[in-house]
Protein backbone atom coordinates (compact mmCIF):
# COMPACT_ATOMS: atom_id res chain seq x y z
CA UNK A 1 0.00 0.00 0.00
CA UNK A 2 1.64 2.87 -1.27
CA UNK A 3 -0.74 5.73 -1.41
CA UNK A 4 0.99 7.03 -4.25
CA UNK A 5 -0.32 6.87 -8.09
CA UNK A 6 1.90 4.27 -9.58
CA UNK A 7 5.20 6.20 -10.87
CA UNK A 8 5.18 9.20 -9.37
CA UNK A 9 9.07 9.92 -9.91
CA UNK A 10 8.97 8.97 -13.70
CA UNK A 11 12.15 9.99 -15.42
CA UNK A 12 13.49 11.38 -11.93
CA UNK A 13 17.34 10.64 -11.08
CA UNK A 14 17.76 9.84 -7.14
CA UNK A 15 20.92 9.29 -5.04
CA UNK A 16 20.62 7.92 -1.79
CA UNK A 17 23.44 8.09 0.39
CA UNK A 18 23.38 4.81 2.93
CA UNK A 19 20.97 3.43 0.71
CA UNK A 20 21.95 -0.03 1.01
CA UNK A 21 20.33 -1.50 3.68
CA UNK A 22 17.11 -0.79 5.98
CA UNK A 23 15.21 2.01 5.61
CA UNK A 24 17.17 4.27 3.15
CA UNK A 25 17.56 0.84 0.88
CA UNK A 26 13.53 0.88 1.10
CA UNK A 27 13.26 4.46 0.08
CA UNK A 28 15.91 3.83 -2.78
CA UNK A 29 13.53 0.47 -3.91
CA UNK A 30 10.41 2.46 -3.25
CA UNK A 31 12.13 5.62 -5.63
CA UNK A 32 12.26 2.57 -7.92
CA UNK A 33 9.06 1.64 -7.86
CA UNK A 34 7.68 4.80 -9.20
CA UNK A 35 9.75 5.51 -11.75
CA UNK A 36 12.98 7.34 -10.90
CA UNK A 37 16.55 6.05 -11.91
CA UNK A 38 18.70 5.29 -8.60
CA UNK A 39 22.30 5.68 -7.57
CA UNK A 40 23.21 4.13 -3.87
CA UNK A 41 26.31 4.83 -1.91
CA UNK A 42 27.89 2.50 1.25
CA UNK A 43 31.21 1.20 2.06
CA UNK A 44 30.53 -2.20 1.91
CA UNK A 45 30.70 -3.47 -1.91
CA UNK A 46 28.71 -6.37 -1.19
CA UNK A 47 25.94 -4.36 0.15
CA UNK A 48 26.42 -2.08 -3.47
CA UNK A 49 25.90 -4.76 -5.47
CA UNK A 50 23.24 -6.49 -3.66
CA UNK A 51 21.03 -3.20 -3.40
CA UNK A 52 21.61 -2.33 -6.99
CA UNK A 53 20.52 -6.06 -8.20
CA UNK A 54 16.93 -5.57 -6.12
CA UNK A 55 16.41 -1.84 -7.46
CA UNK A 56 16.72 -3.44 -10.98
CA UNK A 57 14.16 -5.94 -10.12
CA UNK A 58 12.26 -3.16 -9.16
CA UNK A 59 12.40 -0.95 -12.22
CA UNK A 60 16.25 0.07 -12.98
CA UNK A 61 18.20 1.23 -14.27
CA UNK A 62 20.39 1.58 -11.29
CA UNK A 63 23.91 2.55 -10.02
CA UNK A 64 26.17 1.61 -6.55
CA UNK A 65 29.43 3.18 -5.28
CA UNK A 66 31.54 1.84 -2.59
CA UNK A 67 32.76 4.93 -0.69
CA UNK A 68 32.78 6.18 2.70
CA UNK A 69 30.46 9.36 3.52
CA UNK A 70 33.34 10.66 5.63
CA UNK A 71 35.67 10.87 2.89
CA UNK A 72 34.58 14.21 0.64
CA UNK A 73 36.76 13.52 -2.79
CA UNK A 74 35.05 10.00 -2.76
CA UNK A 75 31.68 11.47 -2.28
CA UNK A 76 32.09 13.95 -4.83
CA UNK A 77 32.86 11.47 -7.58
CA UNK A 78 29.89 8.71 -6.67
CA UNK A 79 27.64 12.08 -6.73
CA UNK A 80 29.24 13.34 -9.81
CA UNK A 81 29.66 10.11 -11.26
CA UNK A 82 25.73 9.40 -10.77
CA UNK A 83 24.90 12.80 -12.84
CA UNK A 84 26.76 12.27 -15.33
CA UNK A 85 25.01 8.90 -16.00
CA UNK A 86 21.51 9.86 -15.01
CA UNK A 87 21.66 14.10 -15.47
CA UNK A 88 21.00 16.29 -13.27
CA UNK A 89 20.01 14.87 -9.62
CA UNK A 90 16.42 15.76 -8.53
CA UNK A 91 16.68 13.91 -5.28
CA UNK A 92 19.08 13.04 -2.82
CA UNK A 93 19.01 11.40 0.22
CA UNK A 94 21.74 11.52 2.95
CA UNK A 95 20.74 8.53 4.98
CA UNK A 96 24.11 7.11 6.58
CA UNK A 97 24.39 6.77 10.26
CA UNK A 98 26.32 4.76 12.59
CA UNK A 99 24.81 3.91 16.13
CA UNK A 100 25.37 2.14 19.13
CA UNK A 101 24.61 1.98 23.06
CA UNK A 102 27.16 3.66 24.88
CA UNK A 103 27.37 5.62 28.86
CA UNK A 104 28.77 9.09 27.69
CA UNK A 105 30.53 8.58 30.82
CA UNK A 106 32.75 5.03 29.08
CA UNK A 107 32.57 6.57 25.15
CA UNK A 108 36.00 7.46 23.62
CA UNK A 109 36.32 10.71 21.95
CA UNK A 110 36.76 8.43 19.26
CA UNK A 111 33.73 6.84 19.26
CA UNK A 112 31.85 9.98 19.66
CA UNK A 113 33.80 11.66 16.55
CA UNK A 114 33.09 8.64 14.55
CA UNK A 115 29.16 8.93 14.69
CA UNK A 116 29.70 12.75 14.75
CA UNK A 117 31.56 12.05 11.31
CA UNK A 118 29.22 9.68 9.91
CA UNK A 119 26.09 11.52 10.42
CA UNK A 120 26.66 14.89 10.18
CA UNK A 121 30.14 16.04 8.37
CA UNK A 122 28.61 12.62 6.16
CA UNK A 123 25.49 14.87 5.69
CA UNK A 124 27.32 18.08 4.72
CA UNK A 125 29.33 15.89 2.56
CA UNK A 126 26.62 14.36 0.64
CA UNK A 127 24.60 17.54 0.17
CA UNK A 128 27.56 20.35 -1.14
CA UNK A 129 28.48 17.83 -3.16
CA UNK A 130 25.42 17.41 -5.02
CA UNK A 131 24.51 21.17 -4.61
CA UNK A 132 27.00 21.46 -8.07
CA UNK A 133 24.79 19.24 -9.65
CA UNK A 134 21.33 18.72 -8.68
CA UNK A 135 18.63 20.60 -10.54
CA UNK A 136 18.46 24.23 -10.35
CA UNK A 137 14.96 24.77 -9.76
CA UNK A 138 13.47 21.81 -8.89
CA UNK A 139 15.88 19.61 -6.83
CA UNK A 140 14.47 17.82 -3.66
CA UNK A 141 17.20 16.71 -0.89
CA UNK A 142 15.64 15.00 1.81
CA UNK A 143 17.87 14.12 5.35
CA UNK A 144 17.68 11.05 7.48
CA UNK A 145 17.47 12.59 11.61
CA UNK A 146 16.31 10.64 14.60
CA UNK A 147 14.18 11.44 17.29
CA UNK A 148 17.51 11.86 19.90
CA UNK A 149 17.77 15.13 17.88
CA UNK A 150 16.00 16.66 20.16
CA UNK A 151 14.93 14.32 22.96
CA UNK A 152 18.06 12.56 24.76
CA UNK A 153 18.05 9.01 25.08
CA UNK A 154 19.96 7.18 27.58
CA UNK A 155 23.56 5.73 26.05
CA UNK A 156 22.77 8.22 22.85
CA UNK A 157 24.85 11.36 23.20
CA UNK A 158 26.50 11.41 20.18
CA UNK A 159 23.52 10.27 18.16
CA UNK A 160 21.68 13.03 19.87
CA UNK A 161 24.70 15.54 18.79
CA UNK A 162 25.20 14.28 15.77
CA UNK A 163 21.28 14.23 14.57
CA UNK A 164 20.94 17.44 16.40
CA UNK A 165 23.58 18.98 13.88
CA UNK A 166 21.67 17.11 10.96
CA UNK A 167 18.44 19.39 11.82
CA UNK A 168 20.09 22.61 12.07
CA UNK A 169 22.37 21.63 8.49
CA UNK A 170 18.37 20.93 7.13
CA UNK A 171 16.99 24.03 8.22
CA UNK A 172 20.23 26.14 7.13
CA UNK A 173 20.64 24.65 3.64
CA UNK A 174 16.90 25.19 3.21
CA UNK A 175 17.37 28.85 3.91
CA UNK A 176 20.31 29.34 1.51
CA UNK A 177 19.44 26.85 -1.28
CA UNK A 178 15.70 28.08 -1.55
CA UNK A 179 16.14 31.13 -3.59
CA UNK A 180 17.53 28.54 -6.84
CA UNK A 181 14.61 26.26 -6.16
CA UNK A 182 16.37 23.34 -4.34
CA UNK A 183 14.47 22.07 -1.18
CA UNK A 184 15.59 20.41 1.76
CA UNK A 185 13.48 18.62 4.51
CA UNK A 186 14.12 16.11 7.18
CA UNK A 187 12.56 12.69 8.23
CA UNK A 188 12.68 11.48 11.68
CA UNK A 189 11.62 7.87 11.96
CA UNK A 190 10.45 6.42 15.19
CA UNK A 191 11.22 2.87 15.96
CA UNK A 192 11.33 1.13 13.02
CA UNK A 193 10.79 -2.88 12.14
CA UNK A 194 13.54 -4.84 11.19
CA UNK A 195 16.59 -2.56 11.05
CA UNK A 196 20.50 -2.36 12.14
CA UNK A 197 19.08 0.39 14.33
CA UNK A 198 16.76 -1.30 16.35
CA UNK A 199 18.65 -4.41 16.56
CA UNK A 200 21.46 -2.31 18.37
CA UNK A 201 18.66 -0.29 20.60
CA UNK A 202 16.32 -2.87 21.37
CA UNK A 203 18.29 -5.98 21.22
CA UNK A 204 16.36 -7.92 23.94
CA UNK A 205 12.43 -8.70 24.32
CA UNK A 206 12.24 -6.35 27.38
CA UNK A 207 13.37 -3.06 25.81
CA UNK A 208 11.59 -4.18 22.87
CA UNK A 209 8.31 -4.04 24.72
CA UNK A 210 9.45 -1.14 27.03
CA UNK A 211 10.07 1.00 23.96
CA UNK A 212 6.69 0.25 22.61
CA UNK A 213 5.37 1.54 25.64
CA UNK A 214 6.76 4.99 24.88
CA UNK A 215 4.75 5.02 21.44
CA UNK A 216 1.28 6.69 21.60
CA UNK A 217 0.22 3.84 18.27
CA UNK A 218 2.40 1.18 20.48
CA UNK A 219 4.00 -0.21 18.04
CA UNK A 220 7.35 -0.21 15.66
CA UNK A 221 6.59 1.72 12.11
CA UNK A 222 7.93 0.18 9.11
CA UNK A 223 10.24 0.76 6.85
CA UNK A 224 7.30 1.22 4.32
CA UNK A 225 5.70 3.83 6.14
CA UNK A 226 8.96 5.78 6.44
CA UNK A 227 9.51 5.45 2.26
CA UNK A 228 6.25 6.88 1.73
CA UNK A 229 7.06 10.35 3.43
CA UNK A 230 10.24 10.43 1.31
CA UNK A 231 8.66 9.55 -1.84
CA UNK A 232 5.72 12.71 -0.57
CA UNK A 233 8.88 14.76 0.01
CA UNK A 234 10.61 14.09 -3.23
CA UNK A 235 7.34 14.60 -5.47
CA UNK A 236 5.34 17.92 -6.80
CA UNK A 237 3.06 17.31 -3.62
CA UNK A 238 5.51 19.23 -1.80
CA UNK A 239 6.75 21.48 -4.12
CA UNK A 240 6.10 23.91 -0.94
CA UNK A 241 8.01 22.58 1.86
CA UNK A 242 11.16 23.32 2.51
CA UNK A 243 13.08 23.32 5.82
CA UNK A 244 10.76 21.09 7.33
CA UNK A 245 11.80 18.04 10.02
CA UNK A 246 8.83 15.33 9.52
CA UNK A 247 8.05 13.06 12.61
CA UNK A 248 7.09 9.39 10.85
CA UNK A 249 7.22 8.12 14.55
CA UNK A 250 3.53 6.91 16.06
CA UNK A 251 3.52 9.73 18.40
CA UNK A 252 6.67 8.47 20.05
CA UNK A 253 8.01 12.73 19.76
CA UNK A 254 4.68 13.89 21.99
CA UNK A 255 5.76 11.48 25.08
CA UNK A 256 9.66 12.95 25.45
CA UNK A 257 13.01 11.41 26.84
CA UNK A 258 12.33 7.93 28.05
CA UNK A 259 13.49 7.14 31.50
CA UNK A 260 16.50 5.00 31.58
CA UNK A 261 16.07 1.42 29.83
CA UNK A 262 15.79 -1.19 31.68
CA UNK A 263 18.95 -3.38 31.54
CA UNK A 264 21.47 -0.16 30.87
C1 LIG B 1 31.54 1.90 22.47
C2 LIG B 1 32.36 1.76 20.33
C3 LIG B 1 31.39 0.78 19.99
C4 LIG B 1 30.47 0.37 21.01
C5 LIG B 1 32.63 1.14 18.25
N1 LIG B 1 33.09 1.94 19.21
N2 LIG B 1 31.58 0.42 18.68
N3 LIG B 1 32.43 2.33 21.53
N4 LIG B 1 30.58 0.96 22.23
N5 LIG B 1 29.54 -0.58 20.78
C6 LIG B 1 34.25 2.83 19.14
C7 LIG B 1 35.53 2.11 18.76
O1 LIG B 1 36.11 1.48 19.90
C8 LIG B 1 36.38 3.27 18.25
O2 LIG B 1 36.88 4.07 19.30
C9 LIG B 1 35.35 4.14 17.53
O3 LIG B 1 34.06 3.79 18.08
C10 LIG B 1 35.32 3.90 16.03
O4 LIG B 1 35.13 2.52 15.82
P1 LIG B 1 35.44 1.82 14.41
O5 LIG B 1 34.90 0.45 14.47
O6 LIG B 1 36.87 2.04 14.04
O7 LIG B 1 34.59 2.79 13.44
P2 LIG B 1 33.96 2.56 12.04
O8 LIG B 1 34.58 1.36 11.37
O9 LIG B 1 34.01 3.83 11.36
O10 LIG B 1 32.44 2.13 12.40
C11 LIG B 1 31.49 3.06 12.79
C12 LIG B 1 30.52 2.46 13.84
C13 LIG B 1 29.96 1.11 13.37
C14 LIG B 1 29.43 3.51 14.09
C15 LIG B 1 31.30 2.24 15.14
O11 LIG B 1 29.11 0.57 14.37
C16 LIG B 1 29.22 1.22 12.06
O12 LIG B 1 29.84 1.19 11.00
N6 LIG B 1 27.88 1.34 12.07
C17 LIG B 1 27.07 1.45 10.83
C18 LIG B 1 25.78 0.71 10.94
C19 LIG B 1 24.87 1.25 12.02
O13 LIG B 1 25.34 1.67 13.10
N7 LIG B 1 23.55 1.23 11.73
C20 LIG B 1 22.59 1.72 12.67
C21 LIG B 1 22.15 3.11 12.27
S1 LIG B 1 20.72 3.34 13.20
P3 LIG B 1 38.44 3.93 19.83
O14 LIG B 1 38.55 4.97 20.88
O15 LIG B 1 38.54 2.52 20.36
O16 LIG B 1 39.31 4.16 18.64
C22 LIG B 1 20.62 4.80 13.86
C23 LIG B 1 19.39 4.81 14.71
C24 LIG B 1 19.02 6.09 15.29
O17 LIG B 1 21.39 5.67 13.64
C25 LIG B 1 17.74 6.11 16.03
C26 LIG B 1 16.94 4.91 16.34
C27 LIG B 1 15.66 5.21 17.12
P1 LIG C 1 21.34 0.61 8.51
O1 LIG C 1 20.62 -0.51 7.84
O2 LIG C 1 22.57 0.29 9.30
O3 LIG C 1 21.68 1.70 7.40
C1 LIG C 1 22.82 2.50 7.42
C2 LIG C 1 23.34 2.62 6.02
O4 LIG C 1 24.40 3.56 5.99
C3 LIG C 1 23.89 1.31 5.45
O5 LIG C 1 23.62 1.27 4.07
C4 LIG C 1 25.40 1.45 5.67
O6 LIG C 1 26.08 0.63 4.73
C5 LIG C 1 25.58 2.95 5.43
N1 LIG C 1 26.72 3.54 6.12
C6 LIG C 1 27.05 3.48 7.43
N2 LIG C 1 28.19 4.14 7.66
C7 LIG C 1 28.58 4.65 6.46
C8 LIG C 1 29.69 5.44 6.05
N3 LIG C 1 30.61 5.85 6.92
N4 LIG C 1 29.77 5.80 4.74
C9 LIG C 1 28.84 5.39 3.84
N5 LIG C 1 27.78 4.65 4.18
C10 LIG C 1 27.65 4.28 5.48
O7 LIG C 1 20.41 1.42 9.52
P2 LIG C 1 18.85 1.79 9.69
O8 LIG C 1 18.47 1.36 11.05
O9 LIG C 1 18.02 1.37 8.54
O10 LIG C 1 18.95 3.39 9.72
C11 LIG C 1 18.89 4.15 8.53
C12 LIG C 1 18.71 5.62 8.86
O11 LIG C 1 17.53 5.83 9.64
C13 LIG C 1 19.85 6.21 9.67
O12 LIG C 1 20.09 7.55 9.27
C14 LIG C 1 19.30 6.20 11.09
O13 LIG C 1 19.92 7.14 11.91
C15 LIG C 1 17.85 6.53 10.84
N6 LIG C 1 16.93 6.09 11.89
C16 LIG C 1 16.71 4.75 12.07
C17 LIG C 1 15.79 4.35 13.02
C18 LIG C 1 15.49 2.90 13.21
O14 LIG C 1 14.55 2.55 13.97
N7 LIG C 1 16.21 1.99 12.60
C19 LIG C 1 15.11 5.30 13.77
C20 LIG C 1 15.38 6.65 13.57
C21 LIG C 1 16.29 7.04 12.61
P3 LIG C 1 27.64 0.19 4.87
O15 LIG C 1 27.77 -0.56 6.14
O16 LIG C 1 27.89 -0.60 3.63
O17 LIG C 1 28.45 1.46 4.87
Amino acid sequence: MTGFDSRALAGKSAFVAGGTSGINLEIALMFAEQGAKVAVLSRSEEKVKSAVAQLEQNGGPALGFAADVRDYPAVEKAIHGAAEAFGPLDIVVSGAAGNFLCAACKMSPNAFKSVVDIDLLGTFNVLRSAYDVVRKPGAAMINISAPQSTEPHWGQAHVSAAKAGVDMLTRSLALEWGPEGIRVNAIVPGPTEGTEGMARLAPTAEIRTFIEGMVPLRRFGTKREIANLAVFLAGPGAAYMTGAILYCDGGQVLVGSRPKPPGM
